[in-house]
């Protein structure tokens, strides 16, 4: 067992036998504690059992899981790179917050250091072998009991009835219980009671009021170094971060990492290091850079808008909306309101983004919105609501990846056979029963080309809709050919995508099997029993709701004749 709901996934091959044995790293984003305790999860006068939340932590984080194929078939090797880090493993922070006035608190008064990383859906890698992991939904996970602010009153939210400060605010912490109440843990130790972001002492080293400004970030891991302290690069920004992905670097050019905010009109961002692409890149070149925001305008041009306290067209556009930013840490903690300041276009939920080997053009899934309306759709965004979501990409111009103008088009509208089109610029076919789907999320183009794109169907589209369980797509990002390449049990996500550069191992993950599971009474078995597979038209499998607890699980796919797997 590693952690639970596994997301995001990178494979590290080893030198020895690189297509037989390397590391995987392995994003755990949240847990479902109905089907994590074996009795469900307790709440005992208003208190968490402390020994619930810690092992809901534990089961937080990141997994590095060495592996080795060993005649024709895949097992953990029990060797010193296995790694956990949760939601409690100390980290530091890396580049312009640290050492702010925002981040310090009763753990660390010089706002150096961070615990735990949460939420961790997708994720990213760096082309010096390093592991990036972001920071989804972990504003939920904050409880701010509305005690009277002291926070200057110009940098609160506009909304008077709102009296947290605007860095809680525009990412929605709660003004409630947080998501898990770990803030109640019956202990009552600090590490616990962090989670509580609200005033309780004289100063903001005295309570953990900056406590989730520590997160939102993505962070660097060396799967390779046990020992390393994982580090939070703050110049990429701090929002609901989905995917971070690299263009392919071009030496003596700086390198640039593209990014979503995965919530209802938020924005896709990109960074470009300071530093020129070269061998011995390392991390810190992701604390050198600059962040920037798209602009995607009607006539399929865009612009990559900067969010840098140092650039005249940000002071100004900040000037005339109002806002203020005291330093370049308060605009990456405030990354969100930034982006309101220069006019970013808001999206429909980025989630993953993918990278194109040979063309470079970036695809990025926009799963979907339910609060966009007619009157709010633009070209880039164009059906309101979008109940299927659908995948974007854009060209850099002179195709450079520091660029600050780009051209874009759709690469696909997702949805039913009667709502939904392949490259709708170019006048594209509608999708057939062979490759509807919904709610792109996952997205991955491999080393031959081959996009897979994976979904995130809500309910009510898995149980009712055509699309059968939530499964995998594979497309030709040139021609627009797509076809389904597989379905997934009950009642899951299917997300996270990597093969062994020789292509002929695709490990892929399902999340959360029998996702509306309540203790002992189980909506799937899976993978201890269990029907794997629920195509588009097959009846609901049989389900034991006493039977076996469903568990997230990467499977490995092979194929029988040994060849690569997604090429024909
Ligand atoms: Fe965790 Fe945006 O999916
Ligand atoms: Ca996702
Ligand atoms: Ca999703």
């Amino acid at each position: 067992q590693v952690g639970s709901h596994h997301d995001g996934m990178h494979y590290f091959p080893m030198d020895d036998d690189p297509n037989g044995h390397g590391l995987l790293c392995i994003n755990h984003e949240y847990v479902d504690p109905d089907v994590l305790h074996a009795a469900g999860p307790t709440l005992v006068d208003g208190q968490r059992p402390t020994d619930e939340v810690r092992k809901e932590i534990a089961a937080h984080g990141i997994s590095v899981v060495e592996l080795r194929k060993t005649n024709g078939s895949w097992g953990v090797v029990p060797g010193r790179y296995n790694r956990r880090i949760t939601a409690g493993t100390p980290m530091e922070l890396r580049g312009p917050v640290r050492g702010s006035a925002l981040v310090k608190t009763r753990y660390s008064p010089d706002g150096t250091r961070a615990r735990g990383t949460i939420n961790n859906c997708a994720h990213g890698y760096t082309p010096w072998g390093t592991y990036l992991t972001c920071e989804e939904n972990w504003a939920a996970y904050f409880s701010n009991d509305l005690q009277p602010s002291r926070i200057d009153a110009r940098f609160m939210t506009n909304n008077v009835d709102i009296a947290v400060p605007r860095e809680q605010a525009r990412y929605g912490v709660r003004t409630t219980s947080s998501r898990y109440r770990w803030e109640t843990a019956a202990s009552g130790e600090d590490q616990y009671l962090r989670f509580d972001v609200s005033l309780k002492g004289a100063a903001a080293t005295d309570d953990y009021r900056n406590e989730a400004n520590g997160h939102g970030w993505v962070v660097e891991i060396d799967p390779f170094d046990p020992a390393s302290v994982p580090v939070k690069r703050t110049t990429l920004g701090r929002f609901a971060h989905e995917g971070c992905v690299f263009a392919p670097p071009q030496p003596g050019q700086p390198l640039a990492f593209y990014m979503g905010d995965d919530a209802q009109n938020e924005y896709i961002y990109k960074f470009v290091t300071r530093a020129r692409y070269h061998q011995g890149m390392r991390g810190d070149a992701l604390d050198e850079g600059v962040l920037y925001v798209a602009r995607f305008n009607d006539d399929g041009s865009g612009e990559w808008l900067a969010l840098d306290i140092n650039d005249l067209a940000f002071q100004a556009a900040a000037a005339a909306a109002g806002v203020e930013f005291r330093d370049q840490a308060d605009v990456l903690v405030n990354t969100r309101l930034a982006a309101d300041v220069v006019g970013a276009t808001k999206m429909d939920r980025p989630e993953w983004g993918a990278a194109h080997p040979q063309t470079r053009e970036i695809y990025m899934t926009l799963t979907n919105n339910s609060s966009r309306t007619v009157d709010t759709i633009d070209a880039a965004n164009p059906r309101g609501p979008n109940p299927y979501g659908h995948i974007i990409r854009w060209r850099e111009q002179g195709n450079r990846a520091f660029a600050t103008r780009f051209e874009w088009d759709i690469f696909v509208l997702a949805g039913p056979q009667g709502d939904s089109q392949v490259l709708p610029g170019e006048g594209g076919p509608a999708l057939t029963e062979d490759n509807i789907f919904a709610s792109p999320d996952g997205v991955w183009i491999d080393q031959f080309g081959i996009a897979w794109i994976q979904t995130d169907m809500s309910e009510c589209q898995q149980d009712t809709g055509p699309y059968g369980e939530n499964g995998m797509l594979a497309a030709n990002p040139i021609t627009g050919e797509i076809r389904r390449f597989l379905s997934g049990p009950l009642n899951q996500e299917t997300t996270g995508v990597v093969s062994t550069p020789d292509g002929k191992n695709l490990f892929v993950n399902f999340q959360h099997p029998g996702d509306r599971s309540r203790a002992g009474n189980f909506t799937s078995n899976w993978p201890d029993s269990g029907t794997v597979y629920r195509h588009p038209g097959d009846p609901l499998p049989p389900v034991s709701p006493t039977g076996p607890r469903p568990r997230s699980a990467t499977v490995v796919i092979t194929r029988e004749d040994g060849g690569v797997v997604g090429l024909s």
